[in-house]
């Protein structure tokens, strides 16, 4: 994808379309000079087809040859209560528009949005997650956009440069978890952070059954035993020279989470090839931090798995050891995310970090929570988990708190262990994180339940700049968090 800015006028941009935001409180507004080269074909196209700039909503003209450019569209923003957001999301429906009308070139004028490099930067972020599609298996792929430039904006350079990074880190990590799950496995996964490794220069380490036996990892190699792939515990450690803080990321990875003996119906199981969602997020995050000159070891933990039911398979009722030695009785082999991030979390401990994020579809109480909506954010640390919300208020990913009370911890603590894997269905969502709270330590801690927002099979929840299936979420909103912490 070819990515370019300027503060050259809209009159010369040669492209195929042509794209601007527009409010719906004036959908004319600082649109007279164009109207006029149009010789007044703006504001009659928009009379006649009675276009009232409703959000995402999209007007199509051709010019004729009265521009560079071959057609003009204007996208609806609605009456945004932030600009950002409103021209990300209009960029995203342009993108798509062009992409429907077999367009590849596609420019973007903020028209009257401030040209400033906040929103130059937003439109360029917002095409390139519109126009993501996930074409590895077809065989006959269409024409999909493969320039964007943003005119009319000075000085956007590095803003514009840093967006372009945190879209191809969404598409990675969207790439990732679209893949099927016969290749997207455990030790795949690990393939693909070794590659991360050798093109990003970080250190990876990929720890295997025996290294997991040999560590105490009993939790993870508890989940993997009903598979024949091997589970994988990934460790890719990102050291910035002089680094100011040090932060933990941590991934659930089960490739695919058929829900163990305790199995699941066949519509619960439709989607579950995104369970290793937290997963590609960190490692999409871990593979764009160099290009982001992020000034703080960043050390992104996965662990990498498939629940399935094979004679070895883990049983309700056994006891498992995790690696910091504490036993987790399992009553669900269902609940299998946090028996994985119990080994994960524990292993990040050793690196003191001054805060530890973890992502994961843990829960389908998320979801009746928050729908498609918001992800869930709960934690230990007030302060780190207003700056993630922060954070995504920026990266337009919204996260919502919902509370650890003390009693869900109460609710995790095992009859013949120390605790075990599910504590029924009431506040799912919040003893799933109490769970995991009991393996982080000392340490700051905010924990991402993604299960509603990192897949979207139905229409609820995708938007222009959401496609079906994998959304990526949660990638932009660390990006932006760890360079801005
Ligand atoms: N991966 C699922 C959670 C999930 C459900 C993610 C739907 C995305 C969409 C998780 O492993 C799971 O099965 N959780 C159980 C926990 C329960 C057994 C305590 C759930 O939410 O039902
Ligand atoms: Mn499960
Ligand atoms: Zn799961």
């Amino acid at each position: 994808m070819k990515v370019a800015v300027s503060d050259r006028p809209w009159s010369q941009l040669r492209c195929d379309v042509l794209a601007i935001p527009v409010k719906s409180s004036g959908v004319l507004d600082g649109l007279e000079a164009l109207d006029q080269a149009l010789d007044g074909w703006l504001r009659e196209a928009v009379q006649l087809e009675r276009f009232e700039g409703k959000r995402d909503a999209v007007l199509h003209l051709f010019t004729h040859g009265r521009l560079p450019a071959s057609r003009v569209v204007l996208v609806g923003t609605g009456q945004p209560d932030d600009p950002t957001d409103a021209v990300r999301r209009a960029a995203a429906a342009a993108a798509r528009h062009a992409q429907a009308v077999r367009a590849t070139r596609l420019g973007l004028w903020p028209g009257s949005f401030p040209a400033t490099p906040e929103v130059a930067a937003a439109m360029v972020e917002g095409a390139l997650l519109g126009s993501y599609r996930y074409t590895r298996h077809k065989t006959e792929k269409k024409p999909a956009v493969e320039a964007v430039e943003v005119v009319g904006v000075r000085g956007a350079g590095a803003a514009v440069r840093r967006a372009r990074v945190l879209a191809e880190a969404t598409w990675f990590a969207r790439d990732l978890v679209n893949g099927p799950p016969n290749e997207v496995n455990p030790p795949f996964l690990a393939e693909v952070a070794r590659q991360i490794g050798r093109q990003a220069g970080l250190q990876v380490r990929v720890f295997g059954p025996p290294q997991l036996r040999r560590m105490g990892a009993g939790a993870i190699l508890a989940v993997g035993a009903g598979s024949r792939q091997p589970p994988q515990m990934i460790v890719v450690d990102y050291r910035p020279p002089r680094p100011r803080n040090t932060y933990v990321l941590a991934g659930k990875g089960v490739t695919f989470d058929a829900g163990g003996l305790d199995i699941k119906t066949h519509e619960g199981m439709e989607t579950m090839k995104a369970d290793m969602a937290g997963a590609a997020a960190v490692l999409a995050c871990l593979r764009a931090l160099p290009a982001l000159e992020v000034p703080h070891r960043v050390v992104g933990i996965v662990g990498a798995v498939e629940n399935l039911l094979g004679e070895a398979a883990f049983k309700p009722g056994d006891v498992v050891r995790a690696l910091d030695g504490q036993t987790i009785e399992i009553t669900n082999t269902d609940a299998e995310g946090r028996v994985v991030l119990a080994d994960c979390l524990a292993y990040g401990r050793r690196y003191r970090p001054d805060a530890v994020v973890d992502l994961a579809t843990l829960t389908g109480a998320a979801i009746v929570a928050l729908g498609h909506f918001a992800a869930a954010i709960l934690g230990n640390h007030q302060e780190l988990v207003r700056s993630l919300v922060d954070a995504g208020r920026r990266a337009g990913e919204r996260l919502w708190e919902l509370p650890l009370y003390e009693e869900f911890v109460e609710a995790m603590r095992g009859e013949v262990a120390d605790w075990k894997n599910s504590g029924g269905r009431y506040g799912g969502a919040q003893k799933g994180a109490a769970f995991l709270k009991a393996f982080v330590g000392p340490h700051p801690w905010a924990h991402l339940d993604i299960a509603g927002v990192a897949f979207l099979d139905k229409q609820e929840g995708q938007a222009p700049h959401l496609p079906k299936g994998a959304t990526g979420f949660g990638v932009r909103t660390l990006l932006r968090w760890l360079a801005e912490v």
